[in-house]
């Protein structure tokens, strides 16, 4: 094959840097009409079991509820002999979904999406329109501090939206260094990969004109 000139070997490194860059910047977070639409499908769907806040099944949320209806857990209801029609036996535990510390075992947009699109609601998973699911995603993504960007939510590029970062930047200074590194860094290979190709092109260039 022979030695590529180096000018092209340039181009093929800026292309490759290009090629890096593009599921990062192609990365399709949600748009604000998705989120706003996301917070009611929360409070009609989700919020009796996560709360009206995302703070989980607490106590305090339990005791908004009339008084016959505040223990889950007991026969008949949820509990261990659930209704005897169509009932579901509830865990112990909802967990919380908004606040520092939550949603942390989810790396990425996609993955939240993928759990919730899969297993949520409990009682009914699959249930909701595809739609509800993408906004209630968006809603939970910007209780995550994770900005709009005014393209739709996208399950496929979701991939390339992190979400531990946020979730670190809430607990704390070392969390948040620690997130714009990994937010950056892909920026950084990428961008660094461009600038050494269009370098190396450019100095080609110029040996040649002498
Ligand atoms: C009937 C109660 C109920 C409803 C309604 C419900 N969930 Fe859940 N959710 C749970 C339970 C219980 C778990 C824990 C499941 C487990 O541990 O396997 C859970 C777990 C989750 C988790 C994982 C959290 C983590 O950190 O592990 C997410 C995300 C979630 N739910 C989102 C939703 C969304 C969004 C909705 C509304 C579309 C919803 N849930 C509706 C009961 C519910």
């Amino acid at each position: 094959m022979g030695s590529l000139p180096i000018r092209w070997r340039g181009a093929v490194l800026g292309i490759l840097g290009l090629v890096f860059l593009f599921p990062v910047a192609s990365a399709h977070a949600y748009q604000d009409q998705e989120a706003e639409r996301g917070a009611a499908v929360f409070a009609r769907r989700c919020s009796t079991c996560h709360g009206d806040r995302g703070q989980g099944l607490t106590d305090e949320w339990r005791a908004t509820w009339p008084p016959t209806h505040q223990n889950c857990w007991k026969a008949n209801c949820h509990g261990a002999q659930p209704y005897p029609e169509n009932g579901f036996t509830l865990p112990r535990v909802v967990p919380p979904l908004i606040g520092p510390g939550t949603l942390q075992r989810f790396a990425t947009a996609a993955d939240l999406y993928a759990y919730i699109r899969a297993r949520m609601p409990f009682h009914a998973p699959g249930s909701l329109p595809e739609e509800d699911y993408r906004a209630v995603t968006a809603f939970l993504l910007q209780r995550h501090g994770i900005p709009a960007d005014g393209q739709p939510f996208d399950p496929e590029t979701a991939r390339g939206v992190p979400l531990r970062p946020a979730a670190l930047r809430e607990e704390g200074a070392s969390g948040d260094a620690f997130g714009l590194i990994k937010r950056y860094l892909p920026w950084g290979i990428g961008g660094g990969i461009s600038a050494a190709g269009l370098l190396w092109g450019m100095i080609g260039w110029l040996r040649r004109r002498k």
